[in-house]
């Protein structure tokens, strides 16, 4: 199957609505400027992530937008994680910085019902998965640039404590932002690799021939 074919062939609005799905792509913090997404921008990205398929609609995520005010303290956060797992003083100011580069800043923390009847944690991670999806995805299609980062530090329990209530993981970082430069130039998606007709075990088909 030719992707590329398929779409092109489709009205206006479905081929625009395409073009934008088959051209996501990361930008990282080094390569966001302003302008940056404004809050109204943000919610209708968050918006776009409420509509993620999402099993009994636990919602078993949120997003947190770190003001620009408060990112020297994020980066002193960084720095006393890196300190404290042992880094040099040059890799310690690495860390620092690591708050600052991107517009825009939003923490995504996650929660997931380890014991809920109906919807096992799977689930639960793949709507927090797809939440993420439909909110970067969102912001390619208003014309800005993202990516999700983490790093061993979205682990570190005084980080986490600072994003976090009980029972939440902090997934990690979404920088934002107007991409810098065109992207680089990637290999084609290969939808063939992973889409197969299934083919019922013989076992049934002997099953049902019996
Ligand atoms: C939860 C999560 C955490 C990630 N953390 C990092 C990270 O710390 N550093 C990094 O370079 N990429 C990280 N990535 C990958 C990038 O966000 C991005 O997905 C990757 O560069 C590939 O591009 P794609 O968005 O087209 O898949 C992470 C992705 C996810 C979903």
């Amino acid at each position: 199957m030719n992707n590329s074919a398929e779409w092109a062939s489709c009205d206006p609005i479905c081929r625009d609505a395409m073009k934008q799905l088959l051209t996501r792509h990361p930008v990282g913090p080094k390569h966001l400027l302003p302008p940056a997404p404004t809050e109204e921008q943000v919610c209708l990205a968050v918006a776009a992530a409420l509509r993620a398929p999402d099993h009994q609609k636990l919602v078993p995520f949120r997003f947190v937008l770190i003001p620009d005010d408060a990112r020297p303290l994020l980066g002193e956060l960084f720095a006393d994680s890196a300190r404290r797992s042992g880094k040099t003083d040059d890799e310690i100011a690495i860390e620092r910085d690591r708050a600052m580069p991107g517009p825009l800043l939003l923490a995504f923390v996650v929660r997931i019902e380890n014991d809920h009847p109906r919807v096992p944690p799977h689930e639960q991670w793949l709507a927090a998965g797809g939440a993420l999806s439909n909110f970067l995805t969102a912001l390619h299609v208003m014309g800005f640039g993202a990516k999700m980062l983490s790093g061993r530090k979205a682990a570190d329990p005084a980080i986490c404590n600072a994003f976090c209530g009980s029972g939440e993981t902090l997934v990690g970082w979404i920088a934002a932002g107007t991409a810098s430069q065109a992207p680089h130039p990637r290999e084609n998606d290969n939808p063939d690799a992973i889409l197969r007709r299934w083919q019922p075990p013989q076992g049934l088909q002997d099953a049902s021939q019996s």
